[in-house]
């Protein structure tokens, strides 16, 4: 027995109701947006003859989602992430934008506002005993190969755990995060430990979906990059660490053959004292090419909500207000 009632004349106008055709409130946008999304829906629970049981049971974990706050780590493993920056590349394409290092996803997990230096900085607080020494270093170019002196390089990453600071509170604040500005010769550096592979919480929502097509929730060894820089178009992007078992089978789609970055281990003891460390070392270099552009809208970072970010806002505004 199946029932096809989508098509009638009473579901059509029952779907322009509820998405407040009939109203002049609300917003024109929103309506169409979600009278087409509630169609696509309806059409969906007809011909796939969706039962209660099933409706409800998807009900229950959205609301499971909401709760732990993970739709933010569902959206890269669902392709979003992944397809918004497939439509970036498009538009940029069609603009006659070229050149400049590919962009690949956020992630969920960038907090605003870490400490910022120039130059060089030491990102690991020194208590992850189990982190092997990473020597972070590159430079940043325009298309024709001229140096960006003072670019803002913004870099985060996991521990040797796979956790990111604040949101995994046994971290100290901003570690494995910092903003390092290019020198004279537009190079950045940073001293850190090699981060190990992320994985979704097991049984949590996210992973709960997942498994439920069959899939994992791994993301290979990488490190993200916020780069911009005046003149320039804001670059968003991260680099996969080459040799990782999930380099390229990355449940975040964010994997790009131009961002896989090997590490070089060294032993050698000029290297290790050349740059004042301890002990053996993996170099991890990730040269940067930003294109260029006059449009400040293209100069900054998407508008999203992010951890501290309003913070920083407020903080800035009332430094301002200090300073007349
Ligand atoms: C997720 C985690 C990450 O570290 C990342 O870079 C992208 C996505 C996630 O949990 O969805
Ligand atoms: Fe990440």
């Amino acid at each position: 027995m199946t029932v096809k009632i989508f098509d009638t004349p009473e579901v059509q106008d029952f779907l322009t109701t509820v998405a407040g055709f009939d109203q002049d409130g609300g917003n024109e946008r929103t309506k169409q947006i979600m009278h087409r999304l509630l169609s696509d829906l309806y059409r969906l629970i007809d011909d796939f003859d969706v039962s209660e049981e099933e409706y409800w049971s998807a009900v229950n974990l959205l609301n499971a989602l909401g709760s732990q706050t993970q739709f933010g780590l569902l959206s890269p493993g669902l392709g979003f992430d992944h397809y918004l920056d497939m439509r970036q590349d498009a538009i940029d394409a069609e603009a006659k934008r070229s050149g400049g290092t590919p962009r690949t996803i956020e992630g969920p997990l960038y907090v605003a506002g870490a400490p910022q230096a120039e130059g060089f900085a030491r990102m690991d607080d020194g208590q992850d005993t189990d982190g092997e020494t990473m020597w972070l270093t590159g430079q940043v170019r325009d298309v024709e190969g001229n140096p960006v002196a003072g670019a803002k390089v913004e870099i985060w990453h996991a521990n040797s755990k796979g956790g990111y600071s604040f949101f995994d509170q046994t971290q100290s604040e901003y570690n494995l995060r910092r903003t390092i500005l290019t020198d004279s010769e537009g190079r950045y550096t940073a001293r850190s430990i090699i981060p190990s592979g992320y994985g979704v919480p097991v049984g949590a929502p996210t992973d709960v979906v997942l498994k439920a097509l069959g899939r994992h929730g791994e993301r290979p060894a990488h490190i993200h990059y916020f780069v911009s820089a005046p003149g320039h178009q804001h670059l968003t992007t991260q680099i996969n660490l080459a040799g990782d078992p999930y380099t390229f089978d990355d449940f975040a789609f964010a994997t790009r053959e131009e961002l896989v970055v090997p590490a070089r281990r060294s032993e050698d003891a000029a290297e290790i004292a050349s740059r004042q460390l301890d002990g053996p070392f993996a170099e991890v270099v990730f040269d940067v090419e930003l294109a260029k552009t006059d449009a400040p809208e293209l100069q900054v970072r998407h508008k999203r909500p992010r951890a501290m970010e309003d913070e920083q806002d407020q903080a800035s505004q009332l430094a301002g207000t200090a300073r007349v």
